[in-house]
């Protein structure tokens, strides 16, 4: 049977992420020792899974209003108010399946045939294809590291033709670790609006953020008219498998969104956003204590692996926000998804190739750290060893 007249051509056109190709080669490989995963490594705080046992005991299993439960929206805007300064209304909430999903609905519903949707690259996997199977050209912006990996304002004007609608920005960044201060984010915000595009602000890691306080886009008024925020529960809370997310927009940005999430999907699971009461209510009274304790773990592991991966001769930028080190290979000769394959193959260890993440990833490695300390110790005295066997350029 032929089924490629049943396959949507934009479809068939995607590309296997790369994250996955790789894990494919990784089962090979049983008792590897694995870096490889970005999600927490804690499991979520124990009063948010009790809320939302209780949810389901109580029988409280049908489905929410669309947008999600009120007392959820009013809770997703004080609590942005209070830890990222910027102003939601409630009815400017939509709970979503995850960052994910609001990512989706951010270009589905802004993205026409042909549309140019800027990305600064390296990043998330999701985006491109997203941007594709909306209809659009999703444009790759490389984002250099000796600028901090993070976009300019040039990169924007010079990419920018009549055909671009918008642009991705994504920090803290994942797969860098890198973040933008007010001053660089004030320094592109004139570009967007100069430009006339709108922003998809992925603020996924914002409570993941080492160097002080996050600052969103968001709070700058000539980018929040102009801007769909997307956060959720997944990093900061430990919440990956809950499939727990948000977008905030003003209402006519919000509206073809909400229709789309809708038809598509009717609500986010009822017992997750029990369990997100639960969550931002007892933060916000609190003060975020268990978020607090998971970002100091993960700071002290950034620093171990930011010390340990340069000791063992790799080029590294200091991340500075959610749980990633980008280390280069360059210099060692090789391209990352070659120094990740030897990694894996002599020395069992997990670590991701830079290429996932965009072309200009090409000569890094995506290491995650939210991996207990003994595993990292193990992990990183195994990259050692593999460097120092292999590489002539090594320091060791
Ligand atoms: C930058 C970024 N955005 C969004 C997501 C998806 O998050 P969620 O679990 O909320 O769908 C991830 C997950 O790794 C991510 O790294």
């Amino acid at each position: 049977m032929d089924y490629t007249k049943f396959i949507n051509p934009r479809a068939a056109a995607l590309r296997p992420s790369g994250i996955r190709k790789f894990f494919d080669a990784v089962n090979e490989v049983p008792d590897a020792i694995s870096l490889g995963v970005g999600e927490p490594d804690f499991r979520t705080p124990y009063f948010i899974g009790d809320r939302a046992i209780k949810s389901v005991k109580d029988g409280r299993t049908q489905y929410t209003a669309n947008n999600g439960k009120s007392e959820l929206r009013e809770l997703v805007s004080q609590y942005l108010q209070a830890r990222m300064g910027v102003s939601y209304s409630p009815s400017e909430v939509l709970i979503t399946v995850g960052a994910s999903e609001a990512i989706d609905l951010a270009l589905r519903a802004t993205v026409s045939d042909g549309d140019e949707v800027l990305i600064p690259e390296p990043c998330f996997v999701s985006y491109a294809p997203c941007v594709a199977l909306a209809g659009g050209v999703p444009v790759p912006l490389p984002c250099k590291e000796s600028e901090g990996f993070i976009v300019t304002p040039e990169a924007i004007g010079a990419a920018c033709t009549a055909k671009t609608k918008s642009i991705l920005l994504s920090y803290p960044n994942n797969p860098t670790g890198a973040v933008m201060n007010e001053t660089e984010i004030r320094a592109v915000a004139d570009a967007i609006v100069g430009h006339d595009l709108l922003l998809i602000s992925d603020e996924i890691y914002a409570e993941l953020s080492f160097g002080g306080a996050h600052f969103s886009p968001a709070r700058i008024p000539a980018l929040r008219e102009r801007c769909i925020y997307v956060g959720g529960f997944s990093k900061a809370f430990a919440m990956t498998g809950w499939r727990l997310g948000f977008l905030c927009a003003p209402a006519p940005l919000y509206s073809p969104m909400f229709k789309i999430h809708q038809y598509a999907i009717m609500c986010a699971p009822t017992f997750s956003q029990y369990a997100g009461i639960a969550a931002l209510s007892q933060s916000l009274t609190d003060g975020f204590e268990a978020v607090s304790a998971m970002c100091g773990s993960y700071d002290k592991r950034r620093r171990f692996m930011y010390k340990a991966l340069t000791d063992a001769g790799l080029d590294c930028f200091e991340p500075m926000g959610a749980f990633y080190i980008f280390p280069s290979v360059k210099r060692l000769g090789v391209d990352g998804e070659t120094f990740a394959m030897g990694l894996l193959e002599q020395e069992k260890v997990v670590v991701v190739p830079g290429s996932a993440f965009g072309e200009s990833g090409k000569y890094n490695v995506r290491i995650s750290y939210a991996y207990s300390m003994q595993k990292l110790i193990t992990a990183t005295g195994r990259i050692a060893d593999y460097i120092h066997n292999h590489f002539k350029e090594g320091k060791t």
